[in-house]
């Protein structure tokens, strides 16, 4: 059954690897896709397979978000699902040959992407009365990634936002998830691909990373980070909570209500 006849969607990175998959699966549930990209020629190519839109632009800059937004619901309606999914590696894991251009492109992209997109995308959304945002971290953002820290950085960045930012969303009827795929078959992964071949670890298709893209964006909860591994459904990770204080008379004591962490609650 098609269940997103009638919804528009937004895909950042959508031009390639997990973007590509999260918008055909997307349109394949019925929803009106817009493609956003940097890349305009495959941004097109992309649409029109999908009979969507294609945006071209760059993510990281914030004076584009306006502009993504007005063409989109000019073009389409309004949006009501959005994925940001945009992401760069830097290539780089020796924190001493790093160029303030690889630290600047991908903090931009990875997390000015997510945010800028995140601000500019919730009044459209609050104006149809809720809405539906997931953005691709990855499981480098839940683990200790060394090959590459900085964008290990940036996706620990993504889940912090998305769990900090749960609770205001869903006063305006707005879900927002994390998703931490582990090593997907993309272009990304291109570097790695025959080594990971080589040792026979299993790479994950994109397809199943859309498939929980979907079930976020269509679900009621909020504010998770859901892993995605090869040959398992994806599953929502646990954070343990932080040690709380010991002070004599206040051991165990939470904050003020205004300082409470949802999750803490
Ligand atoms: N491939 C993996 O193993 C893996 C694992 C976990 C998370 N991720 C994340 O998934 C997301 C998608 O990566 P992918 O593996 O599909 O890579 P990909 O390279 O196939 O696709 C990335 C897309 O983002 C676009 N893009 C890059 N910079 C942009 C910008 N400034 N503005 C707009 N578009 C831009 C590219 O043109 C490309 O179409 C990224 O956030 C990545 O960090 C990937």
């Amino acid at each position: 059954m098609k269940t997103l006849s009638g919804k528009v969607a937004l895909v950042t990175g959508g031009a390639s690897g997990i973007g590509l998959a999260s918008a055909s699966r997307l349109a394949e549930s019925g929803a009106t896709v817009a493609v956003v990209d940097i890349d305009a020629t495959a941004a097109e190519s992309a649409a029109s397979l999908l009979g969507g839109v294609a945006v071209h632009a760059d993510v990281s800059r914030s004076d584009q978000w306006p502009g993504i937004v007005e063409e989109i619901t000019g073009r389409l309606g309004g949006i009501d699902l959005a994925h940001l999914n945009a992401g760069v590696t830097t290539g780089e894991a020796d924190i001493s040959l790093l160029t303030d251009a690889q630290y600047r492109r991908a903090l931009g992209v990875n997390v000015d992407g997510v945010a800028f997109g995140i601000r500019a995308l919730v009044p459209v959304m609050t104006s149809r009365g809720g809405g539906s945002i997931v953005a691709t971290a990855s499981l480098a953002g839940l683990i200790g990634y060394s090959p590459d820290p900085i964008y290990a950085l940036t996706k620990a960045a993504v889940v912090g936002l998305v769990r900090a930012l749960a609770p205001q969303l869903a006063e305006k009827h707005i879900t927002i998830n994390a998703i931490c795929p582990g090593l997907v078959d993309t272009p990304l992964i291109d570097d790695v691909r025959e080594l990971l071949e080589q040792s026979g670890f299993p790479i994950i298709d994109p397809s199943a990373v859309a498939d929980a893209v979907l079930g976020c964006l269509t679900g009621e909860e909020s504010g998770r980070a859901m892993v995605v591994q090869a040959g398992r459904e994806a599953l929502s990770f646990r954070f343990a909570r932080p040690p709380g204080p010991r002070a004599a008379g206040a051991e165990g004591k939470l904050p003020p209500k205004e300082l409470t962490a949802h999750d803490q609650a």
